[in-house]
């Protein structure tokens, strides 16, 4: 069974027919061909690679029905940066070589821009808590927490 459902993507409307069972994962990769939300975990809500914000708040896209996200606001990680400025956490992930691979980092920018606005000043801890639920295969994880510090200390 199809449904047309209305979501706004990065400020773009998209209006479609959907099977009612396409996860907001696939949409957003598939029918608006944003690839920069990764799948890590084959749909499991483990790995947080998909993490979008559905009206400002960071979720994992895997765990969400296309249809449920009718008339919210997504971002993915291509709507972070405006008029080619990238985000403070942004420059901050290339200052301090926050990634290897990268197949893990969207997910992350998209938790942690979330996380420093509500956390204007985290802790070490607060940012290792605030990440359990994006793995990274590659980093051990101290430069990111650095990225994530630093980059709220300067949003501040
Ligand atoms: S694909 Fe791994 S949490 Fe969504
Ligand atoms: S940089 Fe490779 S999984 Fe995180």
């Amino acid at each position: 069974m199809n449904t047309t459902v209305k979501i706004s993507i990065n400020g773009e409307p998209y209006e479609e027919n959907i099977p009612n069972r396409m996860l907001l994962v696939d949409f957003i990769r598939e029918v608006a061909m944003l690839t920069g939300t990764h799948v890590g975990c084959t749909y499991e809500g483990v790995c947080g690679a998909c993490t979008i914000q559905l009206d400002g708040e960071a979720m994992k896209s895997c765990l969400m029905l296309a249809v449920q996200a009718e008339g919210h606001e997504i971002t993915t990680v291509e709507g972070l940066a405006k008029d080619g400025e990238l985000t403070p956490l942004q420059k901050s992930f290339n200052e301090h070589h926050a990634l290897q691979c990268g197949y893990c980092t969207p997910g992350i920018l998209m938790n942690m821009d979330e996380f420093i606005k509500k956390n204007p000043n985290p802790t070490e801890a607060e940012i290792r808590h605030g990440l359990v639920g994006n793995l990274c295969r590659c980093t051990g994880y101290a430069h990111i927490v650095e990225a994530v510090k630093d980059a709220a200390e300067k949003s501040a």
